[in-house]
């Protein structure tokens, strides 16, 4: 049965296109890539850092305005070409085939610092797993633990591997199977953990600083944050989606997967917000520094509320093991995405180019991981390593690549293109005008003003 093929079984090894089974099955595969660390991970931190209720509202706005448009465009230029972002801007424009780079060069940022935070989650699997959660519910265990030189690229190896062996037996499917299984546990135990910690008592204004909007926070940097997370979370701007759509039936409704994708992928951040922010309030006594620990958060604050339930060290370990599946595939996702683009452009093999990406992923991940540790003195744009690996991918590159996408179906493709592919076999696009207006107008505007005026603003603070 010739339907029933999955994404990977011939991604970068022919020309041929298979599909998903159906609608469920396109909706699940974008969605165990969308979910992982970015929504349990990153969302919390940011939302702690940059105002709580503001980043949120902020956030939820931007999802249904430019993270719905920009999402439709490239499911549906990947449909309507049936290729992946590197052929796909190519075939409709000549002058776009740099879009292809652009859509290459961004995980080729992103995967070997994934793969350092993905190192993390592995330790803490062991840490729980062997019975020291209440160590690492200790004040200072996170930061002396990150800050040693050997372990965490030790557990970041050890997680860089584990992806690159998927990806070089190109088994895959295996591990997506595994985590339509794995995701809905996973949201299940996250609506148990958000429930205990909010409550904690003294979580109410924790609660209240996650939910709570105050206008007068809201800065450009703000907006540029929740964009930059809007289109990580949501795996956008990156060309990964192109891909996805170019496996996906014509007789799929395109719109409401959109909306069920974005849907879940919201709902699994929100949730992770809700277990964490409140909880940094219970256990930091509402001191506000606590907010912006930033990368770290998930890992100082959970452990303080797995020591504290009953059972939590089990659920502690739980929870490590299902956001290791979530981030795994994830970096797998990833990983194979650079290693089918280098296949198809130089003709090699899997295994060696796997090999190759591999060995590439771990130098790159090395100074991410040393710069929380000896190498703390090195602070681009005053960033650490990490971060500034992670600011210039989803705070300039995504943007700048989903501003070329809103000018290409807005003015190249034209609106008319992309809703005559996304209305195939008489379905109705329920937003048809308000898409039109968003992507020739209303986004690629509301990018440029985010990014121009955000980047003009930390200018000029490199140190060492
Ligand atoms: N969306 C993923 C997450 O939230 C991260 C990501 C960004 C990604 N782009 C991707 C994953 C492309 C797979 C493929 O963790």
């Amino acid at each position: 049965n010739k339907d029933r093929i999955g994404l990977e079984d011939d991604m970068g090894e022919t020309k041929k296109r298979a599909s998903f089974s159906g609608k469920v099955g396109f909706v699940l595969a974008a969605a165990s890539s969308a979910v992982g660390l970015g929504n349990i991970w990153r969302f919390p931190y940011l939302a702690a850092e940059y105002g709580g209720g503001t980043f949120l509202l902020i956030y939820l706005i931007l999802a249904v305005t430019f993270g719905f448009s920009v999402m439709i465009t490239e499911i549906a230029i990947g449909r309507k070409t049936g290729l992946s972002v590197v052929g796909a801007f190519k075939a409709i424009d000549k002058r776009f085939a740099f879009c292809g780079l652009l859509g290459t060069v961004i995980p080729v940022i992103i995967t070997p610092y994934y793969s350092v935070i993905g190192g993390w989650v592995t330790k803490y699997i062991a840490v729980f797993v062997t019975g020291q959660g209440h160590a690492a519910a200790q004040d200072g265990y996170f930061s002396s633990y990150i800050a040693e030189p050997v372990q965490p690229i030790l557990w970041f190896a050890v997680f860089i591997v584990l992806t690159a062996v998927v990806v070089a037996l190109g088994v895959e499917k295996g591990i997506e199977k595994a985590s339509v299984i794995m995701m809905p546990i996973l949201l299940l135990l996250s609506l148990v953990i958000a429930i205990y910690s909010i409550t904690r008592p003294g979580a109410g204004a924790g609660i209240i600083y996650y939910l709570k909007p105050d206008l007068h926070k809201m800065t450009g940097k703000t907006v540029l944050a929740a964009l930059g997370q809007l289109f990580y979370s949501m795996s956008l701007a990156m060309g990964i989606m192109i891909t996805y759509g170019s496996y996906m039936k014509k007789t799929d409704n395109l719109e409401s997967s959109v909306r069920q994708i974005e849907f879940f992928d919201t709902l699994v951040a929100f949730l992770a917000g809700l277990m964490i922010i409140p909880a940094v309030y219970v256990f930091s006594g509402g001191d506000e520094s606590a907010m912006g620990a930033g990368p770290g958060l998930m890992f100082i604050t959970l452990p303080k509320v797995f020591d504290t339930m009953t059972g939590g060290h089990f659920i502690g370990a739980a929870f490590f093991i299902l956001v290791f599946f979530a981030a795994l595939t994830s970096s797998i996702s990833l990983m194979e995405t650079i290693v089918s683009i280098l296949m198809d452009k130089f003709k090699w093999k899997r295994r060696g180019t796997t090999v190759l990406v591999t060995i590439y992923c771990i130098a790159v991940g090395i100074p991410s991981s040393l710069g929380f540790g000896i190498w703390s003195g090195v602070k681009p744009l005053g960033m650490d390593i990490l971060t500034f690996f992670d600011f210039i991918s989803n705070s300039v590159l995504m943007p700048i690549m989903a501003f070329v996408t809103c000018i290409f179906a807005g003015y190249i493709m034209k609106p008319a293109a992309i809703c005559e592919e996304v209305e195939q076999e008489g379905v109705k696009f329920r937003f048809r005008k308000f898409y039109s207006v968003m992507i020739r107008f209303v986004a690629p505007i509301g990018i440029i003003g985010i990014l121009v005026s955000s980047v003009a603003a930390s200018l000029g603070v490199f140190s060492w």
